[in-house]
């Protein structure tokens, strides 16, 4: 794919499909990810329930381990995002979430957007709309089912009537991403996306990095420190765009 169609593409669809660089940091990545998948936690750190049959990793996840924000460094996610928007987007979030197996198979979040705006609600959510990197790190061949469905292009077609606009989500217009070893995704949280509960009786977990403009960081003064440690490595990151 040339650099052009990849840019089409993300600004099109609000999608794209990247891998992590395979490092020794990445491999560091996913050793601490699984052993939280396990429920095997460094001394200071718990799961605690977030959404029902959730957890997510307290309290504060990108202290966990170095490897959390190098695996970025390493990959290149602050090129990419110059390459595919056209400007730099800084860390706002990092998240570390572990969904249980359920018998009744309910998504913890169904469709939505992130941000929309309708007749009878106004603007809802983070202006411009914040981008999200999920990583949904395969550790057994018995994670087969998806574990996230987005409504391709959704992102450009908003209907002022909530009903008219969740019309639009159907079959033809719904791609997957799946557990991987080493793919991630990155969208725009306008689109349509939503949870899909795991099949398999360990779980399933993801990490989920939240991108935003760097004037929005100020937004999440609760994480001022993590904004503080992206820009700095940011500053020295040797781009391939100046
Ligand atoms: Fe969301």
């Amino acid at each position: 794919m040339t650099v052009q169609q990849d840019v089409y593409q993300q600004y099109y669809t609000g999608i794209s499909l990247h891998k992590f660089q395979e490092t020794k940091t990445f491999k560091k990545f996913n050793q601490c990810l699984e052993d939280i998948h396990h429920n095997k936690l460094k001394d200071g750190f718990i799961l605690k329930e977030k959404y029902h049959s959730t957890a997510d990793l307290r309290p504060f996840a990108y202290k966990y381990d170095k490897s959390i924000i190098d695996v970025l460094f390493e990959s290149k996610i602050p090129d990419i995002f110059k390459r595919l928007l056209g400007h730099n987007m800084f860390l706002m979030l990092v998240q570390i979430r572990q969904s249980y197996y359920q018998k009744e198979k309910r998504p913890y979040m169904p469709w939505h957007r992130d941000t929309y705006f309708y007749e009878r609600t106004g603007i809802v959510g983070k202006v411009p709309p914040i981008y999200k990197i999920i990583y949904y790190p395969k550790f057994s061949e018995a994670q087969k089912n998806p574990c996230l469905s987005l409504c391709v292009g959704s992102h450009m077609k908003i209907f002022p009537n909530s009903n008219d606009d969740y019309k639009q989500i159907n079959k033809d217009n719904i791609v997957s991403v799946f557990n991987s070893k080493k793919d991630f995704v990155l969208f725009n949280t306008a689109a349509f996306h939503h949870t899909v509960p795991p099949e398999d009786k360990n779980g399933q977990l993801r990490i989920i990095y939240s991108f935003c403009h760097e004037h929005q960081l100020k937004e999440n003064p609760d994480h001022s420190e993590l904004h503080e440690i992206y820009k700095k490595k940011l500053e020295n990151h040797e781009s391939l765009y100046k």
